[in-house]
């Protein structure tokens, strides 16, 4: 498997404006008081709210891409694990390429190993992922309703991965701090409380996201690995074995036996990956549709289930709760 970013420089192509007024006719994302996240403005795009420059790229994607069967998707709401189960992926499906120790990853941030395809399509680099020698892997955050028919309608896999909401509003409210340099320059936490509350995150509402993914793995559980962050913390040989088994390359009872598994779940825990060189300088970045520069470093904070109370009341807690156990009523769906 070769490294993305290395491979096929050749290809990038100037990014479309086609789509540019059609998007501008699209309603625009109330701005409430200072701006909110690093990538605004965004747009509403069937029911979803998504940032112009991404959405530039999901057009151009809904023309261009044909999946394979072989193709493995992870989807993810933005700040559900999606480093995590990219680097998880990723070990797993090369595991017998090296040995361990000198795996990719460690020189390597997961981003790099797995590419982001909307972003790809929408900074003009969708020959690279049609040059993507198969088995392709790649992340999307698209709700399941935005997939292109071609993902939808063939017989590649999708891993999702989800977790509860109250983390994904601290993790992400930290993220875009980062990335914007503080505080101050963002909004108060109430303030961006009261936004994720109203569904107005990128790709959200983050409710519609989850569900979306949930329905279709209950009607095709072959298709849809639905996996939880705080499981997959409770217990990660289980699930990695899952993955494993799921994406097309189980474990042998050889490696079993030898600890492999073990070793995997150790080679993408945060613990070892937020150590390495390439995700502690802050001068390595990720590509972004908008010039804003995304550190390695950024990707990898706590990694632990119930950080929310670090930022938000009971009261506000339980406020979120309950809205969001009023819009999964019926589905089975808990958290
Ligand atoms: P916190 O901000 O709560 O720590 P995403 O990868 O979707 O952007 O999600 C980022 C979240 O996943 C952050 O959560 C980050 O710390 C956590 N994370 C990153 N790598 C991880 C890993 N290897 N294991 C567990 N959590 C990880």
């Amino acid at each position: 498997y070769k490294i993305i970013e290395e491979a096929n420089n050749h290809l990038i192509e100037e990014p479309t404006k086609e789509h540019d007024a059609f998007i501008a006719s699209l309603p625009l994302e109330p701005i409430i008081e200072r701006p909110f996240t690093f990538d605004q403005p965004r747009r509403l795009y069937k029911g979803v709210w998504i940032s112009e420059a991404i959405l530039r790229g999901i057009l151009v994607l809904h023309q261009r891409l044909k999946s394979r069967p072989t193709d493995i998707y992870l989807a993810s709401f933005p700040k559900s694990g999606t480093t995590w189960l990219k680097a998880m992926i990723f070990a797993t499906s090369t595991r017998t390429n090296y040995l361990l120790d000198q795996h990719p990853l460690h020189t390597h941030n997961p981003h790099q190993c797995v590419t982001f395809m909307e972003l790809e399509f929408a900074i003009g680099r969708g020959k690279v992922i049609e040059a993507i020698p198969s088995p392709r892997m790649m992340n999307t955050h698209l709700p399941y309703s935005l997939l292109p028919d071609s993902i939808r309608e063939s017989n590649c896999r999708i891993v999702y991965v989800w977790r509860d909401p109250k983390d994904i509003l601290v993790s992400t409210w930290h993220f875009v701090q980062k990335i914007m340099g503080g505080a101050d320059k963002i909004s108060t936490f109430d303030q961006f409380y009261e936004k994720f509350y109203q569904g107005l995150n990128s790709f959200g509402p983050v409710w519609d996201h989850v569900l979306g993914y949930w329905k279709e793995s209950k009607r095709r559980p072959e298709k849809i690995l639905f996996l939880k962050y705080e499981h997959i913390l409770q217990e990660p040989i289980k699930c990695a074995k899952e993955l494993a088994q799921f994406i097309g390359c189980p474990y042998s009872e050889a490696e079993e036996n030898q600890g492999v598994v073990e070793q995997i779940v150790e080679l993408c825990s945060i613990k070892t990956l937020k150590d390495l060189d390439v995700n502690k300088d802050v001068n390595l970045a990720t590509p972004t549709a908008n010039n804003v520069h995304i550190s390695h470093a950024y990707y990898f904070r706590k990694g632990e289930a119930g950080d929310w109370k670090s930022c938000m009341t009971q009261e506000m807690a339980e406020r979120l709760d309950t809205m969001i156990n009023e819009k999964f009523k019926g589905s089975g769906l808990h958290f």
